[in-house]
């Protein structure tokens, strides 16, 4: 993810820019730039990091007057963090940004290289400018140029370009990354989402894949492969809360769909044909280790347990776990063979921060999974894993807690493809399964309906139990969790298998048992467990590909040959399920009572 934003018009261009970027930062913040023509006049600044950097540096420049302007906030793909790689990447007299992967860079940039052109960057994107400039030395016509530079592209790209050969005009082109227009008068403006141009622009444009064209004289012309296309404006919202929840009610809501999409996110430049790439990992760092010790909070914990499973299963690895705020006060034995794995979304949580400090000052190397980059965990750790989720408003963490156990399972597999203990077979059937795990995530219409109608049930009763075995006991933990967070009911997980042990004493019809039944492990385990419960009239609701008579109510997941991918589809339900018992509740879903979204105190 990067963002862009693009300005054509008399106003104050650098403002616009970085004003537009302040709300596009989510999407990445390893570098950021600006640049603008305005006549004969080229500007270009670039800085590493967050956009104030950028902005820092920017401070003298001014750039009123009529002109033409781009910006991009950088998550990095091809290339490290650095200056040069920083957009806008620059031609001979050409400036491009670019939000995407171009697939065929490399096929692209040695056909470049062999023409004699210098490349500055280790980015894909840098092959867009030269192939303009290349194809506008050909035709001597900057639109055509373009038009023939785009053909050439193959992946996914949103982006705008910005020459000296046409310092009047913004030429644009998007495919399976986000871009819209957004209009003004005169002023027209270019952004990956609509947040950076409320306030600016009263109506848009949201570009299609395949469109492309040009803005100038305050009109744009759009194309698409049949030709010239009319453009379909829209009012553009004017409330940028709403526009930032994209049209769901609640930001918890609107992350509880992304998962699908940021999951690959989490993914992309990490798995190959056949194993997994961590380029952030140095080598060394599982040299001499022969166990894993996890610490973590809340959700985090979860996602932490979850990969306890993994790690011995399939890495073969020795696993603890620890809720870090126990663990900081237990005098605990540290042993140097072991790496220390620490989970945080927000990279500040205390209890966690402080068992890292812990560990190292024992002597153990450390690393950090974590979605904020250059937070204090992150910072403290000998190397971090970022998850990639973009920034978590929803207080109830949903995205954060599916790309932490994505990373886990994928570091689980890295592990011991390093020491090559897994056959080909084997290893083949996880990376299949994590490829499927975008569409295990995906929400269905009448998936969220049914559970919407279904919530009305569980309003009331004097508790929950969620149950599950094996992964699906971690899922229960965090099932509970949610539920407990933002409909403030008392839920609690428990591994199925244990329920006989003393809480079944529980159950009773206002006793409502939320029992995770995958099919591809423990199912029949599982199933005596429930219909105990049932026996003893609990309220059912089974989450299961397999219908199960005992059931009160039943909601009915895929058949998957792998554990994890009925993980995730499980996860969705039970997050949907929290939410629409808190809407009908009338609590306040992004901002549960009592709670905040990172917790640093003791
Ligand atoms: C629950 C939730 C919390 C956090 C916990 C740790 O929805 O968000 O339980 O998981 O406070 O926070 P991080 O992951 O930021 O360390």
């Amino acid at each position: 993810m990067c963002g862009i934003v693009g300005y054509v018009g008399n106003k104050e261009k650098k403002e616009i820019i970085l004003d537009g970027l302040q709300e596009l930062e989510y999407r990445g913040y390893d570098s950021a730039g600006i640049a603008t023509i305005k006549g004969d006049k080229l500007n270009n600044f670039k800085a590493i990091g967050k956009l104030k950097n950028l902005r820092e540096k920017t401070k003298d420049f001014s750039s009123d007057g009529f002109g033409v302007s781009i910006g991009h906030t950088r998550w990095a793909t091809h290339g490290k963090p650095t200056e040069l790689n920083a957009h806008p990447h620059r031609g001979k007299y050409s400036y491009v940004v670019h939000n995407g992967i171009i697939e065929n860079y490399q096929a692209l940039k040695s056909e470049l290289q062999n023409d004699g052109i210098e490349f500055l960057s280790q980015t894909d994107t840098e092959t867009i400018v030269h192939l303009f400039e290349k194809h506008y030395a050909q035709k001597s016509d900057p639109f055509s140029a373009f038009e023939l530079t785009i053909e050439r592209l193959e992946g996914a790209y949103a982006t705008l370009l910005i020459s000296e050969v046409a310092p009047d005009t913004i030429f644009f082109a998007k495919n399976g990354s986000p871009m819209l227009i957004g209009f003004d008068g005169e002023e027209i403006y270019f952004a990956s989402s609509d947040t950076p141009i409320i306030g600016k622009a009263t109506e848009v444009c949201y570009l299609q894949d395949g469109e492309y064209g040009y803005a100038k004289d305050g009109e744009v012309i759009l194309f698409d492969a049949s030709g010239v296309k009319n453009i379909q404006k829209q009012p553009l919202a004017t409330d940028k809360a709403m526009a930032q929840k994209d049209g769901y009610r609640f930001f918890m809501e609107k992350e509880i769909y992304e998962q699908s999409s940021v999951i690959s996110d989490t993914m992309i430049g990490r798995i190959m044909d056949d194993s997994i790439v961590f380029d952030e990992l140095d080598d060394s760092l599982f040299e001499g280790i022969n166990a894993i010790k996890i610490c973590a909070c809340g959700t985090s914990y979860h996602a932490a347990l979850t990969s306890s499973y993994l790690f011995e299963r399939i890495s073969k690895m020795r696993c603890d776990i620890e809720i870090a705020s126990e663990f900081r006060y237990k005098e605990p034995l540290l042993d140097e063979k072991t790496l220390f794995i620490t989970i945080s979304q927000s990279g500040e949580t205390a209890d966690t921060l402080e068992a890292l400090k812990m560990a190292k000052r024992a002597g153990l190397k450390s690393l950090s999974i974590c979605n904020v980059d250059n937070s204090s965990i992150v910072r403290e750790s000998d190397c971090a894993i970022l998850t990639r989720a973009g920034i978590e408003k929803g207080v109830a963490s949903t995205k954060a807690f599916a790309t932490q156990t994505m990373v886990l399972w994928m570091l689980s597999l890295y592990i011991v493809d390093k020491h090559s203990i897994i056959t080909d077979e084997a290893k083949a059937i996880e990376i299949e399964a994590m490829r499927r795990t975008p569409k295990a995530l995906a929400i269905t219409e009448k998936l969220h309906g049914k559970l919407h109608r279904l919530s009305k049930r569980y309003l009331h009763g004097h508790g929950f139990f969620f149950i599950g075995r094996d992964i699906f006991y971690p899922l229960a933990l965090e099932g509970a969790l949610k539920l407990k967070e933002i409909s403030y009911l008392h839920a609690e997980g428990y591994p199925a298998g244990e329920m006989k042990h003393g809480p079944i004493a529980l159950a009773d019809s206002e006793l409502f048992t939320i029992a995770l039944m995958p099919k591809s492990m423990h199912y029949d385990k599982i199933k005596s467990n429930v219909e105990e419960l049932s026996a003893r009239d609990a309220t059912i609701l089974a989450i299961s590909p397999e219908p199960f008579e005992l059931a009160d109510d039943f909601v009915q997941t895929l058949q998957s040959s792998h554990p994890m991918l009925e993980f995730f589809e499980m996860m969705v339900v039970t997050q949907i399920l929290a939410l629409e018992i808190s809407v009908r509740l009338g609590n306040d879903v992004d901002m549960p009572r009592n709670l905040a979204k990172s917790v640093t105190v003791e």
